[in-house]
């Protein structure tokens, strides 16, 4: 059974619909990413899997049906979340803001912080810095290390790389590769940043206007026409 199942998933926003029928499966110990331009459905995506949007068809975690719960049962069952551009608390510290993210897994506070610590040592060193002040790329770290306190099972990742330097987001790929090697953790990723999905994921999924087109290895994408042309320019 796969860790997660989407299953013919539309999404809405009052009357407009902005997911269509998607249905793909992320394997247990797998990096999937959906790639998708801006207004493509990737954030409705990821807000739909926390249940943070009107939905039809289903959403299931080893089986069991997410749809209608709230964001914070979702987090609980094993879904951490690592929204678009972070959404830290700005004026607290980046301690602060990795404990917030530990309130559903309490027990592993300490053993989780000492490895977001380790993951990302930058941010050992500005524990007592407010994320306002940090960099694009810090505040990132801040937004997964957050994510990785609930002790998650399946990760989320949307957008990593919006705004960030080469050099940054080669960092992030690195971690995200680390956590699914050595932690064995389950990674979904949302991105525009195609080179960044194809160098992590172990299979992609294109998302346009809320549809689902295109499937595949980064092999068999690369190798894709319509795809080059579209999103490579040729
Ligand atoms: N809160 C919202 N209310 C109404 N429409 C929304 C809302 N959020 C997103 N949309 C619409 O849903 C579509 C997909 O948006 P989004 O999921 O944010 O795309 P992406 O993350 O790929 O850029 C867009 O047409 C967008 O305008
Ligand atoms: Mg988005």
């Amino acid at each position: 059974m796969a860790l997660l199942e989407i299953d013919n998933l539309s999404a809405f926003y009052g009357r407009a619909q902005s997911l269509h029928n998607v249905s793909f499966n992320v394997g247990k110990g797998e990096i999937v990413a959906v790639i998708g331009t801006n207004g493509a459905g990737k954030s409705t995506l990821m807000d739909s899997i926390m249940g943070m949007v009107k939905n039809t068809g289903a959403i299931r975690l080893e089986g069991q049906d997410l749809i209608g719960f709230d964001s914070s049962e979702i987090v609980k069952r094993g879904v951490g979340y690592a929204p678009e551009r972070a959404h830290l608390f700005p004026f607290m510290t980046v301690e602060d803001n990795l404990l917030v993210g530990g309130y559903t897994a309490r027990d592993d506070i300490g053993r989780n912080l000492a490895h977001v610590h380790e993951l990302f040592p930058v941010l050992k060193q500005r524990a007592t810095q407010e994320t306002a002040t940090q960099s694009g790329g810090e505040r990132q770290m801040v937004s997964v290390g957050r994510a990785l306190m609930t002790s998650p099972r399946l990760l989320l990742v949307d957008e990593p790389t919006i705004g960030l330097s080469p050099k940054v987001c080669s960092e992030i790929a690195a971690t995200l590769k680390r956590l699914n090697e050595e932690d064995g953790l389950t990674i979904l990723i949302t991105e525009q940043n195609i080179n960044f999905a194809m160098s992590l994921a172990t299979r992609v999924h294109v998302l346009e206007t809320g549809h689902l087109r295109i499937s595949g290895t980064p092999q068999e994408l690369a190798a894709d026409d319509a795809l080059n042309k579209a999103y490579f320019g040729g």
